[in-house]
């Protein structure tokens, strides 16, 4: 698939990715998962890359979830080693392109090291603008979506918002991603179709696109896959297809 198939009129504002297959990828090749997690990082290049080239605003990428803290304890040691070492590898590009980080999740979970040293990214590049790109890290939808009912009941019994105007205006405004569109193409690799607790709420109504490719071998022409993909639909959003034209 090339860059010429795709409709620059029509790409989508908010791109989010399910980055799955690291471990396969490396079992493959006779080597630890480690391994996998590393050669991963190209892809995640590569795939800013585009959406800079694209013109897609928004690219929010799950790196780590809660429930990957169930994992062996050497194996979180290594990605959280391997996500500071990138970030620090990649703060001079993130300004030089543009681009706004951000993260979603619970970061009070994370080593204080790593913690910190996202604050200082995100500070560094807040007013950044072609791009916003954030990191799922220590992030579950549902945990999201229970702090959202703790602080909005909270805001209830301390007389701040009334019961009667929760809507779903105000349940947005409280979501991590409450700065962000709505997620309009979901891409998830390695040939598992499911979401593994990403985004529940934001997806309501997202294309969904899933590979087969694993997240070291996805590039750019996968991404443009995918685009097209979108492209080629019909998003009704409830409604008929002739409301639509
Ligand atoms: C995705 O790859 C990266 C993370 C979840 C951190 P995996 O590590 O899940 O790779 P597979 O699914 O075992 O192949
Ligand atoms: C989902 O991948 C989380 C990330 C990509 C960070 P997993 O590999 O953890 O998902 P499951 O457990 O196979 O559903
Ligand atoms: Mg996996």
């Amino acid at each position: 698939m090339s860059f010429e198939k795709i409709d620059k009129n029509n790409i989508p504002h908010h791109v989010a990715v399910i980055m799955d297959g690291n471990g396969r990828w490396a079992k493959k090749r006779g080597m630890k998962r480690e391994y996998g997690h590393r050669a991963g990082r190209k892809s995640v290049k590569k795939i800013i890359e585009s959406c800079l080239e694209l013109g897609i605003k928004n690219l929010t990428l799950y790196a780590f979830s809660t429930e990957n803290w169930n994992r062996p304890k050497i194996e979180i040691d290594f990605l959280m080693q391997l996500l500071f070492l990138s970030l620090k590898g990649e703060l001079k590009n993130l300004n030089k392109n543009n681009i706004k980080f951000d993260t979603i999740g619970n970061l009070n979970r994370l080593p204080k090291k790593i913690g910190n040293y996202l604050e200082k990214v995100r500070l560094e590049t807040k007013k950044n603008s072609k791009l916003t790109l954030t990191l799922a890290l220590s992030y579950g939808s549902r945990n999201e979506i229970v702090n959202v009912v703790r602080e909005v009941s909270d805001k209830v019994k301390n007389n701040i918002i009334s019961s009667k105007n929760i809507d779903e205006t105000v349940i947005n405004d409280h979501l991590y991603t409450r700065n962000l569109p709505d997620v309009d193409l979901l891409i998830r690799t390695s040939g598992e179709k499911r979401i593994s607790n990403f985004l529940l709420w934001q997806i309501a109504y997202s294309e969904l696109y899933f590979t087969k490719k694993l997240w070291p071998d996805f590039r750019k022409k996968d991404l443009y896959k995918a685009i097209v993909s979108y492209q080629n639909r019909e998003r009704r959003f409830g409604k008929t297809s002739e409301q639509i034209k």
